[in-house]
C-alpha cells in the first residue's frame, strides 16, 4: 500500500504520458531493447488500471511517434507484433474494467494491426469508464497539419468562411478534439522534452518529469506525479490573487 496523499477532489480528468526510457532499461540488464518494451507493456497495464482506480477519465499514452519510424527495422518489427498481441491479448481486460479504447495518429501501420486496432475500438466504444487513447505513429505537427488541410478543404468548398477560422475552429479540427487538454503531462526517463506530442493540447499542461524509466513505472510513481500536480497554482496567465479570489 502506498502512503503518498492524494486529494481525490483534484485529481487530472486527462493524464497524458511519454512512455520513455524502455531501451536504456533493457541494456542495463544486458538485454536488447525489445526485451524493454515488452515490460513496458506491464507498466501500460498497471497504469491503465491506477489511472481508472484513482479516478482519471482519459489517459493518453504516446506509443509511437512518426519520427519512430526511424528506428532500425528490427526494432519497428517487434514493436509493431509486441502492439499487436498486447491488443489481443489486453482485449478481454478491456471490457471488463469498462475501458474505452481510442486510436488517434496518420494511419501508417501494418493492417493486420490495424484491423485488430479497429476492432478493439469497436468492441470498446460502449464503454464508459477510462478512455484510454494510444497515440500511434502520432506527432503533434502531423495533427496541426491534419487540422489545417480540413480546414482549407472546407474553405474551398464553401463551407467554412475563413473569418471564422480562429483557435477554437483549430482545435475542433484536430483529430484529438474528442479529448480534453491534458491537465498534466508526465515524461519518463529523465529527457526533459515535448517530442513533438500533443504540441497543441498541452499549451497550459502542467509538466511532471521523473528520472524513472517507463518499465518501473508503476502507481506509487502516477501518485507522486499527481501529488506533486496538486501543489501547483494554475494561473492560465493571470494573478494569483485573481486566482485566489474565486
Ligand atoms: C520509448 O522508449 C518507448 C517507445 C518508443 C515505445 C513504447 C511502447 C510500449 C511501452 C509498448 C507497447 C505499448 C502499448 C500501448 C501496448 P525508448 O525505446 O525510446 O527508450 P530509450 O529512450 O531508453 O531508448
Amino acid at each position: 500500500m502506498s502512503d503518498i496523499h492524494i486529494d481525490p477532489d483534484r485529481v487530472p480528468k486527462h493524464i497524458a504520458i511519454i512512455m520513455d526510457g524502455n531501451g536504456r532499461w533493457a541494456k542495463k540488464q544486458g538485454n536488447i531493447r525489445l526485451v524493454g518494451h515488452k515490460f513496458g507493456v506491464g507498466s501500460v497495464r498497471k497504469i491503465t488500471e491506477a489511472a481508472a482506480r484513482i479516478g482519471a477519465r482519459y489517459l493518453t499514452l504516446y506509443a509511437f511517434s512518426t519520427e519512430n519510424w526511424n528506428r532500425p527495422a528490427a526494432e519497428v518489427e517487434g514493436l509493431m507484433k509486441l502492439l499487436s498481441s498486447t491488443i489481443e491479448s489486453e482485449l478481454s481486460s478491456l471490457l471488463k474494467n469498462n475501458v474505452r479504447l481510442c486510436v488517434v495518429g496518420d494511419g501508417r501501420l501494418p493492417q493486420t494491426l490495424k484491423d485488430k486496432l479497429q476492432r478493439a475500438v469497436e468492441q470498446t466504444s460502449s464503454n464508459t469508464g477510462l478512455t484510454l487513447t494510444l497515440a500511434l505513429s502520432y506527432s503533434g505537427r502531423w495533427e496541426i497539419t491534419e487540422a489545417a488541410r480540413q480546414i482549407a478543404l472546407e474553405v474551398q468548398s464553401g463551407t467554412l468562411d475563413p473569418q471564422n477560422v480562429d483557435s477554437q475552429c483549430l482545435a475542433a479540427h484536430m483529430p484529438m478534439s474528442f479529448l480534453p487538454d491534458p491537465e498534466l503531462l508526465i515524461r519518463t526517463s529523465g529527457e526533459y522534452r515535448i517530442s513533438n506530442f500533443m504540441i497543441w493540447q498541452t499549451a497550459y499542461s502542467e509538466f511532471y518529469f521523473t528520472d524513472t524509466l517507463w518499465p518501473d513505472f508503476d502507481e506509487e510513481q502516477l501518485l507522486l506525479a499527481i501529488a506533486d500536480y496538486q501543489k501547483r497554482e494554475r494561473r492560465f496567465g493571470q494573478t494569483s490573487e485573481q486566482i485566489s479570489s474565486k
